[in-house]
């Protein structure tokens, strides 16, 4: 049927969202599930969302009727810390992450001086970023500023709500991948002046970790978030022991390693930090009181070895320094999978050796709300909700012949997604909407309309 409303996407299905964060109100109380739901957008936002019976009435005549009955309408993933340039040093062998670094990473981001080179990947990234059911990322480029213009202009095609930024490095890196504090503060306001909040692009601030900048480098990026608050900052802390030892050395002066971006500026809301494994009691309560963000990295800390990040004490309102914004991220090239639900796989794996386990619900919720909360975009996107953007994941939960059978097995939502989480990879992303647009199908299965 010719859709004379072509503003309007009605989608139907099972569909699950969070209303509240299960960490903090438990998994049943948390959950937002519509066993056969209408998501109904207009104009790229939600406009109805709730049992399709009883909302059937408010669809224009004229809008057809995508129907997904044995799949899962989900928020799109959010991948909230991954290295677009890494893509091509995945599944490197061998090393811990500073050698890792050096041997891999150093040299493969030497090529993103190349724009055109940059582009390219950058669409490659974008692409498997949606084959995997993502649909906003919180991205590092190179110190190139060419590699954040090509990754920008590919997200501009795609319509992806994308954070990025130029990394700033001025010294222990490779004389091809440095900068200067001046020239990280000058091309870093340029970008932001380029990209920052042009459309659905949003810059971040990108001091790679603290080893890896002067002291008067990470000054000169403090200034210019000051100048510009609501950019984002973010960058690595605390994700190896030898990198925490490092620290110490190179800032004698400061308490720890969180304490060296809190005294130079760099902490506080809308501040990203990666990994956060080996905190003391001070960093826990120096992150949480001020509003910083941290983002678990689970294929990546047992890929380079880095250690079990503590999500209960994280996110979990019993902790000592109370709950700290916790987003979940594929952190590729250490990373080993662009998949947000391989990513909840590792991520219960590493709660087993830390202590806990993670349910399905929690992960989920990482995933999407978590991270959407993480990066102070939760009235936007990470939920289905009336008013929120429409970047929607439909997941085909049988999207395997073995999780096809072990579904036949399966006696609850819990147990569905956690059996997603555990088998399911990106071949279980049936179809995603970036603002109420198909923008990625499954070849294999095409979807119903009802009228
Ligand atoms: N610490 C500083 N740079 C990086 C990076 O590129 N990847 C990871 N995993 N950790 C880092
Ligand atoms: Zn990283």
């Amino acid at each position: 049927m010719l859709n004379t409303n072509p503003n309007q996407v009605a989608l139907r299905g099972p569909a699950l969202t969070f209303k509240d964060n299960p960490f903090l109100v438990g998994d049943d109380a948390a959950m937002h599930y519509e066993p056969d739901a209408l998501v109904l957008v207009q104009d790229g936002t939600v406009r109805e969302f709730g049992d399709y019976t009883a909302l059937r009435d408010t669809i224009s005549p004229e809008t057809p009727v995508t129907h997904y009955p044995d799949s899962l309408i989900l928020p799109g993933f959010i991948d909230a810390h991954v290295h677009y340039p890494q893509l091509q040093v995945m599944g490197s062998f061998g090393t811990r992450l500073i050698d890792w670094l050096n041997t891999y990473t150093f040299v493969a981001e030497q090529q993103f001086s190349d724009e055109a080179y940059a582009e390219k990947v950058a669409e490659i990234f974008l692409h498997e970023t949606l084959r995997s059911g993502t649909t906003t990322a919180a991205v590092y480029c190179t110190v190139h500023p060419q590699s954040v213009n090509g990754f920008f202009r590919a997200a501009e095609k795609t319509g992806q709500r994308m954070i990025a930024g130029k990394v700033l490095m001025d010294r222990h890196a490779p004389e091809a991948l440095t900068d200067t504090a001046q020239s990280a503060y000058d091309d870093s306001k340029a970008l932001i002046n380029d990209w920052h909040n042009r459309g659905r692009l949003m810059y971040a601030i990108t001091p790679r970790f603290a080893p890896t900048s002067t002291p008067e480098q990470l000054e000169a990026a403090a200034t210019l978030w000051r100048e510009h608050p609501d950019t984002y900052m973010q960058t690595h802390t605390s994700e190896t022991v030898e990198e925490v030892a490092w620290v110490k050395k190179i800032f004698p002066q400061h308490r720890n390693y969180v304490d060296v971006y809190a005294q130079y500026g760099l902490t506080g809301p809308r501040a990203i930090f990666g990994h956060a494994i080996h905190l003391s009691d001070a960093e826990w309560q120096q992150l949480a009181d001020s509003d910083s963000s941290i983002i678990h990295c689970p294929t990546s800390n047992t890929f380079l070895g880095s250690g079990f990040f503590d999500a209960v004490r994280a996110t979990g309102a019993g902790s000592a320094q109370g709950p700290v914004r916790t987003g979940l991220a594929t952190d590729v090239g250490g990373g080993t999978s662009l998949s947000m639900l391989k990513t909840m796989g590792e991520a219960y794996k590493v709660g087993q050796f830390a202590g806990h386990a993670l349910s399905a619900p929690k992960a989920f919720w990482m995933a999407t709300a978590g991270s959407a909360r993480a990066l102070h975009l939760d009235d936007r996107i990470g939920t289905i909700r009336v008013g929120a953007e429409a970047d929607l994941l439909v997941l085909n939960l049988r999207s395997t012949p073995l999780i096809d059978f072990r579904m036949q097995y399966c006696n609850s939502l819990a147990e569905a997604l956690f059996i997603q989480m555990t088998l399911a990879d990106e071949r279980a992303t049936r179809a995603v909407y970036i603002g109420g647009q198909l923008k990625y199908h499954d070849a294999r299965q095409s979807a119903a309309h009802t009228r």
